[in-house]
């Protein structure tokens, strides 16, 4: 284990890797991970691992440590340490993923525990997976004053002792938050004097904790470019501006004072400055690993697209560049499938679809089903780097937050106006025998079961990095013969049969 340890520390970046190296890599840390979760009582470099394996981007995997020493201490009795290994884990995991069992459990905690210390912390997290993940902001801010006021009724002196987060931390990043919450309220839903009013306060509060930390400072930005107030913005933003630049030790803020200086431009009706800005913050974030981030400036970027503005939206020139930019993101993030997997997939799905006309079946628009294509992974954007292209096979976490992407992909259609396309992307794994994901419905609108199966074919016949070997294009299609009226249509797979025998 302590050589695995020294191994760790040694590695420096998974992205520069070569496939072999990344497979023994990722064999040997399944192998670590079937070691702790064998083990009974807590591991004794724990903290250490974990720390590494943050560093390498490997949320889930360090989550996991905490999640088997959460069950070591339960074992031993010690509710205090059992709650403080748990808390991590939820930290850890649900900072940049979703993953709806873990979710409800969480909430099951977040109530049994609501009276102790740690009431404010799972609130706290609660708070933040509708916030950061669900995109719920009335309801995030309804959680996180809860915990507030769970916090209010803790001595900080006590609170203090379990040393997670202390006192004021959880305070500021409530706080924090809940202007975050209303601020992207206020955005979509106009002027709305009670919220900018509850803001105002919340910043005042913030202010008489603590002058200086820069993502308050953001908040305070944002709420002047919400009410419209460009000239105070301006100010504070410069004012950052040269905090982080003279300072190499603030670099992971880059991402977020570059998101800033987008919204900014963007409110200033530059929107040639947007674009560039939100470029340069997501590839800052992609640089440092920071999935948290990059889940972030997305979510910025879609919001600006959906709101109909007449400087930048959907149908606009920078409109269409962030969006490309963003399908082009995707791309470079899912090594696996590969570049041109998208467009494979748009392509083939509107010959299956012509085919599937052709054969006796309804008429599809194919614009659209060109465009579906397109999108259909999207929702991918929102998925860790290493988990899109682990060479193994996923382990249970991994492969369920895997299986939340089309949601992502159909709530990212919803969010930029495009509601008709949610459906689609959101089926696109769905099978008729229930077998599919995410909801196992068995009537996937026949657009979904055309990308989905052209999706499969897409896999099975490419050149992925799981090290099996492709099938040819007549083994692959033999294949889905015998999912016939199980998993597709009947039809459906008699239209790839034909589009693909004469391509
Ligand atoms: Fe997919
Ligand atoms: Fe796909």
């Amino acid at each position: 284990m302590d050589r695995f340890l020294k191994e760790l520390q040694k590695t420096e970046d998974l992205l520069i890797m070569t496939n072999e190296e990344l497979y023994r890599f990722a064999k040997q840390m399944d192998e670590f991970i079937g070691y702790i979760k064998a083990l009974h009582t807590p591991l004794k470099n724990h903290v250490k691992f974990a720390r590494e394996l943050l560093r390498l981007g490997l949320s889930v995997d360090a989550a996991i440590l905490y999640r088997e020493l959460a069950r070591a201490h339960r074992e031993t009795g010690s509710e205090r340490d059992y709650l403080r290994s748990l808390y991590m884990y939820y930290e850890i995991l649900l900072m940049t993923l979703y993953i709806p069992t873990v979710y409800e459990e969480l909430l099951k905690n977040a109530k049994e525990y609501e009276q102790t210390v740690f009431g404010p912390l799972f609130h706290y997290l609660s708070g933040f997976t509708q916030h950061f993940h669900l995109f719920e902001y009335e309801k995030a801010y309804e959680t996180y004053s809860h915990a507030l006021e769970l916090l209010d009724k803790i001595k900080p002196k006590e609170f203090n002792r379990y040393d997670v987060v202390k006192y004021r931390d959880l305070k500021l990043l409530l706080l924090s938050n809940m202007t975050d919450t209303l601020l992207r309220a206020i955005f979509k839903g106009g002027k709305n004097e009670e919220y900018i009013n509850r803001i105002k306060a919340h910043l005042e509060e913030l202010k008489k904790i603590e002058t200086d930390m820069l993502f308050l400072k953001i908040n305070e930005v944002e709420f002047n470019l919400a009410t419209e107030n460009i000239q105070e913005a301006a100010k504070i933003l410069m004012d950052i501006d040269a905090k982080i630049m003279h300072d190499k030790t603030k670099r992971h803020m880059l991402p977020l004072l570059y998101r800033t200086w987008a919204l900014f431009s963007w409110r200033r009706q530059d929107t040639e400055g947007a674009v560039n800005y939100f470029k340069r913050a997501l590839r800052e974030a992609i640089q440092l690993q920071d999935e948290m981030r990059q889940k972030e400036i997305i979510d910025t970027i879609v919001l600006v697209l959906s709101m109909d503005t007449p400087y930048i939206n959907l149908f606009s020139k920078e409109g269409k560049e962030l969006l490309l930019y963003l399908l082009s993101t995707l791309l470079a993030k899912d090594w696996y499938l590969g570049e041109d997997h998208s467009k494979k997939v748009a392509e083939y799905s509107k010959k299956v679809a012509e085919a599937y006309e052709f054969l006796g079946g309804v008429s599809i628009n194919k614009g659209k089903i060109y465009l579906a294509g397109l999108l259909h992974d999207t929702g991918k954007l929102y998925i860790p780097w290493y988990i899109l292209n682990k060479p193994i096979k996923p382990i249970d976490l991994e492969w369920e937050s895997m299986k939340y992407h089309p949601t992502y992909g159909a709530i990212i259609m919803r969010k930029m106006g495009m509601p008709e396309f949610a459906r689609y992307v959101e089926e696109h794994h769905e099978r008729i025998d229930g077998s599919g994901y995410p909801y196992g419905i068995k009537k996937p609108h026949i657009i979904s079961q055309i990308i989905g199966i052209v999706d499969d074919f897409a896999a099975a016949t490419s050149l992925t990095r799981k090290y099996e070997k492709p099938l040819t294009k007549e083994e692959a299609l033999e294949e889905f013969e015998k999912q016939k009226g199980i998993k597709f249509d009947a039809g459906v797979v008699d239209a790839l049969k034909f589009a693909m025998t004469n391509l």
